[in-house]
């Protein structure tokens, strides 16, 4: 029978998940971020899968049987994964990682907790958003896989405490704002999760020249193709499957990366809830998404 997960914790006052201990952030906190790096940045649920595989096959120039070698947690690893079972933290791992090449790190922490040298290095950084209402249904169906992940409420439960901040790494606003605040800065590329699905070619060749990695017309072809949540869905090196601390019994992660699947969730009032706070959060900030294509 499955263990009962350790609760959510508090850190540094925003909610995390107990895969995240506060050990583990401390360590992460401190830890030696190198200029070469390459980081892969997002709330739950806005594509990060997309954005590691993308960041992969660029820095691996289009090599898609290199990047079907290995698993994607080991290519970019999830940073603030604490140790589980046998595996020790992740950090450690990325610490022990060779100067030969870029390490691709994978995090969600929000931008208050990002490690000290991450802001004073400056490593090139992609950052994925994706709209609130989106990404709330995709985090509530992460919940029933993901038993670090929350609880197994209704939507409605979980809908409520996604608008009062109250879940794992806090306020999608303010991780969203805090990092939309800094998209000028020369090492953040911003991208939007409805953008990729408007226009996947151009955002892999938009994050190819920002790596200043471009690749041959063919291979950004390839790599748009190896991308596309099929893609990733069909491929075992990036499907998630075997993740320590995902159970896919109750549901799959790749689910189905549509824009506007929120409004088989929200009810009116939901959605009046929603976007009036949207409306206050966003106001006078510049960031806007598409809800629906
Ligand atoms: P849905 O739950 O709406 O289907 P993350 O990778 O940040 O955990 O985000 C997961 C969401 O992105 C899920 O959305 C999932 O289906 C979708 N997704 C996963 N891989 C994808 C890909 N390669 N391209 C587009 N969407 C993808």
């Amino acid at each position: 029978m499955a263990k009962t997960p350790p609760p959510d914790h508090f850190y540094k006052g925003t909610r995390m998940p107990a895969l995240a201990p506060a050990s583990t952030l401390d360590a992460v906190g401190v830890m030696e971020v190198r200029d070469d790096d390459i980081w892969v940045v997002s709330y739950p649920k806005a594509g990060t899968t997309w954005g590691q595989e993308v960041t992969s096959v660029i820095m691996e120039g289009g090599d898609l049987a290199k990047v079907k070698s290995k698993r994607l947690s080991e290519r970019v690893p999830y940073l603030e994964l604490g140790p589980l079972g046998q595996q020790s933290a992740s950090y450690k791992r990325i610490d022990a990682m060779s100067y030969d090449v870029p390490r691709l790190i994978r995090t969600h922490l929000p931008y208050e907790l990002m490690p000290q040298q991450w802001h004073t290095k400056k490593p090139k950084t992609l950052y994925v958003a994706r709209n609130p209402k989106d990404t709330a249904v995709s985090c509530w169906h992460f919940t029933k896989i993901n038993h670090f992940f929350g609880t197994r409420e209704t939507f409605a439960d979980f809908l409520k405490k996604f608008v009062e901040g109250d879940v794992a790494y806090g306020s999608w606003f303010d991780h969203n704002l805090a990092f939309w605040e800094h998209r000028h800065d020369p090492n953040i590329l911003f991208v939007k999760y409805e953008d990729v699905k408007t226009d996947h070619r151009r955002m892999v060749k938009r994050i190819a020249e920002f790596y200043d990695r471009p690749l041959p017309v063919e291979m950004i072809d390839a790599c748009v193709e190896h991308c596309t949540l099929d893609g990733t869905k069909d491929n075992r090196m990036s499907n998630h499957l075997g993740a320590l601390y995902i159970s896919q019994e109750k549901g799959t992660f790749h689910r189905k990366g549509e824009v506007g699947d929120w409004m088989s969730y929200f009810t009116i009032a939901q959605n009046d809830v929603l976007d009036s706070l949207y409306e206050e959060k966003m106001m006078g900030t510049g960031l806007t998404f598409d809800f629906e294509l």
